[in-house]
C-alpha cells in the first residue's frame, strides 16, 4: 500500500534528484501523480533529468521543476523552497538525498573533511530547517525522507567522514521524527532511508555494467515505497549479496561492541575475526 501522504497534486522535493536512488525516487513520484521539484548540482545535468521525469508525470512536464542547488549552501536551499512555495504552492514531501562519497583518510586534508559533511550532514540539517516548519504550518500529510547508510551504523573502516556524516544524519533523523511526533497537530513523518549496495554514478567507480550484488536505483526506491507504506521509521534495504538478516547481526555485533566492552569496530579487529564469524552464521 502506498502512504497516504503520496496523493496526487502533493509535491515534492528530491535533492540530488537528477541521477541515481534521487532520479528513481523522482520519476516515481511523478508517476503516482506528484508534482515534483529536483535540486541539484549542474544545469545540463538537471534540464536532462527534469525532461525524464516529465516524460513520466501523470500530468505531464509542468508539473515537474528543478531548481539548481547546492545542498551545502543555506541561500540556496532558502532560494529553492521560495521557488517551490511560489510555483506549487507548498512542500509536502522533501526527501533530503543529495550525498558524496570522494572517499577521506583519518588525518587527510580537512577541505575534504568539511566538503563532505557540509553536503551529506549539514545539507540535511538545513535542508529540514529550511523546509520544515513550512510544511507543518501547512497542516497537510507529509513526509521528511533522509538518506542515510549502513556505513552510518556500522561504521566500517575506510572511509571516516562519511561514516560520521552518515552516524549524524541518523541522530538528527531520529531527533527529527521524536520532535515531529509530539510536535501538537503535525502530520509530518520523518523517515531513515538506508539503502544497501545500489548501482550508481557514487558507487560505480568505472564500472559501467551493474555488478551482480548491487540493486538498481529503482528497486531501492520500490522497496522504500513499500516500506514507507508499512510506516516503517528505519527503512532498511537489503541487496542481492546481503538479507536482512545479515544486516541485523551486524547492527547488533556493532552495538555488542558497547555492551560486552569490546575493542572499537571488533568486527575488523583480528583478535575477534572468528567470534564475529561465528555470531553471524549461528542460528537462533
Ligand atoms: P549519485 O551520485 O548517483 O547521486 C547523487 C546526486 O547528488 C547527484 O546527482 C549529485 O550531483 C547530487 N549532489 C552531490 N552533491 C550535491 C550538492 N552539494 N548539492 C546538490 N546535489 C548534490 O549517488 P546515489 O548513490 O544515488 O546517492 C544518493 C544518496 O544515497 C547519497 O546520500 C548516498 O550517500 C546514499 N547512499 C548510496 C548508496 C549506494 O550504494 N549507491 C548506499 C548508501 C547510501
Amino acid at each position: 500500500m502506498t502512504h497516504f501522504a503520496f496523493t496526487p497534486g502533493s509535491v515534492a522535493v528530491v535533492t540530488g534528484g537528477a541521477a541515481g536512488i534521487g532520479l528513481a525516487a523522482a520519476k516515481r513520484f511523478a508517476q503516482l501523480g506528484l508534482r515534483v521539484c529536483i535540486a541539484d548540482l549542474g544545469e545540463d545535468h538537471l534540464m536532462r533529468a527534469a525532461q525524464e521525469i516529465g516524460s513520466l508525470a501523470v500530468r505531464g512536464g509542468n508539473d515537474v521543476m528543478a531548481v539548481e542547488t547546492d545542498v551545502s549552501r543555506a541561500e540556496d536551499l532558502r532560494r529553492l523552497e521560495a521557488a517551490v512555495r511560489d510555483r506549487f504552492g507548498g512542500t509536502d514531501i522533501l526527501m533530503n538525498n543529495a550525498g558524496i562519497q570522494p572517499g577521506s583518510a583519518m588525518f587527510g586534508a580537512a577541505a575534504n573533511w568539511e566538503r563532505v559533511l557540509d553536503v551529506n550532514l549539514w545539507g540535511v540539517i538545513r535542508g529540514t530547517q529550511t523546509f520544515v516548519p513550512g510544511m507543518i504550518a501547512r497542516g497537510r500529510p507529509g513526509l521528511v525522507i533522509n538518506t542515510g547508510s549502513k556505513q552510518g551504523i556500522t561504521t566500517p573502516p575506510g572511509d571516516p567522514a562519511y561514516n560520521v556524516s552518515k552516524a549524524g544524519l541518523k541522530a538528527f533523523t531520529e531527533a527529527l521524527q521524536h520532535e515531529l511526533r509530539n510536535t501538537p497537530g503535525c502530520q509530518i513523518r520523518a523517515h531513515l532511508l538506508i539503502p544497501g549496495f545500489v548501482f550508481t554514478a557514487l558507487t560505480a567507480k568505472g564500472r559501467i555494467g551493474k555488478p551482480a550484488a548491487a540493486w538498481t536505483p529503482e528497486q531501492t526506491v520500490d522497496f522504500m515505497l513499500e516500506r514507507l507504506g508499512a510506516n516503517d521509521f528505519y527503512i532498511l534495504c537489503p541487496d542481492n549479496d546481503v538479507p536482512r538478516s545479515l544486516d541485523e547481526r551486524r547492527i547488533l555485533w556493532a552495538a555488542g561492541d558497547i555492551v560486552e566492552n569490546r575493542p572499537a569496530l571488533s568486527r575488523w579487529h583480528p583478535d575477534y575475526k572468528q567470534a564475529f564469524e561465528a555470531y553471524i552464521q549461528k542460528d537462533d
